[in-house]
Parts: C-alpha cells; structure tokens; sequence
C-alpha cells in the first residue's frame, strides 16, 4: 500500500512544476464551477456516439448546442473538433492531497488490459498517462480489469484578478503548429489587448507550439460570453448563490 505513493507523488510534483504547467488560475482553487468545455479533436475511425460516450452522454444530440458551428452531428468528420461539456471542479489528487487544481473528473469504466496509456489515448491529448496516473490511487501496473478510473481533464473557470467578463472556458490542446495566438486568433482574441488577456490565463504558454492545453474563453449556448459567476464571496453573483 505504501509503495506506490512515493513514485506518485513525485510524479506530480514534476508534472506541477513543468514549464509548460499553466498554474497562475487554475492551481489552489477553493471551488469549481459548473461548466468548462473540452476542444476534442475528431481522429479518423472516431464517430460522436462513440465520443459522446466517453464524456458520459447516451444521446450525442446534447452536443449539437455546444457545437453552433457543426450544422447537423451525423456530419462530424476527422480533423473537426467538437465541444464537449463537464463540471469544473476543484480537485485534490491522491497523490497530493494538499494541493487542489481545477479539473473534470470523468467516470471511465476500464476494460480488461486498459493501460494509462490506453485510456489517455482516447482523449485525444485533453488528459496524459502522465496525469492519470497523478489522479488515480492505482499504481500503472496495476490497474484492475473490472472498476473505474478518473480520466482528469483540465479546466479553467476564470479568474476575477484578470476579467470578470469570462467565465466559461474552453480546454484547448494544442496540436501541431498550433500556438496561444493562433487559437487566440481563430476564437476572435487577435487584439494586442486580447493576447494580454489571454496569456494571463496562459501562463508559461506563450510561445509554445504544439502540445499543452491553453484556455480560451467560450461562448455559452446562446452564443454570448458567460461572465464570472463569484466563488464565495456572492458580490459577482447576479442570481445569489
Ligand atoms: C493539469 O494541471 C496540473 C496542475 O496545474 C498540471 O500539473 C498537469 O500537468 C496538467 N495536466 C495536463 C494534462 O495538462
Ligand atoms: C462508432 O465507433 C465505435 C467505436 O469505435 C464503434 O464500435 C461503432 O460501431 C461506431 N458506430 C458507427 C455508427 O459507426
Ligand atoms: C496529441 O499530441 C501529440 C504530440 O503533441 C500529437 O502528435 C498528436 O497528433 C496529438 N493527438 C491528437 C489526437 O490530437
Ligand atoms: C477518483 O476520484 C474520486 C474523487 O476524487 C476518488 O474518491 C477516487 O478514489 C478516485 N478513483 C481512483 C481509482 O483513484
Ligand atoms: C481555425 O478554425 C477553422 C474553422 O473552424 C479551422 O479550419 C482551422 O483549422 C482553425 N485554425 C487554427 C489554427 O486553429
Ligand atoms: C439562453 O436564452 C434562453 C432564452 O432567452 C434563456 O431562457 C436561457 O436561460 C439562456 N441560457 C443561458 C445559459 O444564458
């Protein structure tokens, strides 16, 4: 029972203390919120039962608010990315419970000889093995054929030190040539003002290209952007709560 804590914490300090870590929002969170989104790239083989499946729906059709700029769900092809839905929440992981970050624990239900690697795999680069074995009390080797596992996705629910004007946000893995800026730039952050905005959700991301996860403002359903609910102080909160 001990002998696995000690690797694993050590793990996670690493992944915490890499360069690439965006840490300023997101890391010693007292709460979540109750919507991030997920930027899941569609590979080929892959349809949106099957990716709908993973995020926990039944039914894909939920998706299709989420996704304005997909017309009709049957259609998603390999290399479209598609919005997927999940709490935020704040999370202490087993391997380091003093320390608590925002994430989605997603429920996966393993199947016999599923691996860290495996499992991350299917998420297309919104989780890591690294990061899962961070975030689950089995050693690697020893995941069990018949249970579940947390497949811990990253988000962000803004922060009111920087905009009380966002409070949804999208997670974003960078692939390829992809930079902040340019996925800044294909979601209409492409003023100078708006890259100051936005490496501040991004710290240590500026001038990363192609791996990592940004986070970038999103658009709720009806299309417009979602201010910063408070997180216990009420004063923000236009409904109470
Ligand atoms: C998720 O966030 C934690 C805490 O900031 C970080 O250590 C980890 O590397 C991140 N995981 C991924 C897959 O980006
Ligand atoms: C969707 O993908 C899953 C997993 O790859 C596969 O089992 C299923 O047959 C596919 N469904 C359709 C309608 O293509
Ligand atoms: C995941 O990231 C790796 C390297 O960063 C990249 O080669 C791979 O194509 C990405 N996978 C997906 C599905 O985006
Ligand atoms: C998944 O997360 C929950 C809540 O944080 C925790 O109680 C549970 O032990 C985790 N599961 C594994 C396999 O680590
Ligand atoms: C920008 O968005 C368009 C359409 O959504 C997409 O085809 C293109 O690949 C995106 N480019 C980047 C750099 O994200
Ligand atoms: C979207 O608009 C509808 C109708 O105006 C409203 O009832 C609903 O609460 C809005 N949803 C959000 C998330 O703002």
């Amino acid at each position: 029972m001990e002998a696995p804590l000690l690797p694993l914490l050590l793990l996670f300090l690493a992944a915490a203390a890499g360069p690439n870590a965006a840490t300023a929002a997101r890391d010693g969170c007292t709460s979540g919120c109750d919507h991030a989104l997920g930027s899941y790239y569609v590979a080929s083989n892959q349809n949106v039962t099957y990716i709908a499946s993973l995020f926990g729906f039944s039914d894909y059709r939920v998706l299709g608010k989420y996704n304005p700029g997909i017309p009709n769900l049957d259609f998603v092809a390999a290399g479209d990315r598609l919005n997927v839905p999940f709490p935020c929440q704040c999370i202490a992981p087993p391997s380091a419970p003093a320390s608590t970050f925002l994430a989605a624990p997603i429920r996966y239900d393993v199947h016999t000889g599923d691996t860290y690697i495996s499992i991350a795999d299917q998420f297309n680069n919104l989780t890591t093995p690294a990061w899962l074995q961070a975030t689950n009390t089995y050693p690697a080797n020893n995941i069990p054929d018949v249970g579940s596992v947390n497949v811990t996705v990253n988000c962000s629910c803004g922060d009111p030190g920087i905009s009380t004007a966002y409070g949804l946000f999208l997670t974003y893995p960078l692939r390829d040539r992809e930079t902040l800026a340019s996925v800044a730039a294909n979601h209409s952050f492409s003023s100078p003002e708006q890259m100051d905005l936005l490496r501040k959700y991004n710290p240590g991301m500026d001038g990363v290209t192609g791996s990592g996860i940004v986070y970038i403002p999103a658009k709720d359903p009806n299309g417009s952007y979602l201010p910063l609910k408070s997180q216990g102080t009420g004063s923000l909160c236009p409904s109470g709560s």
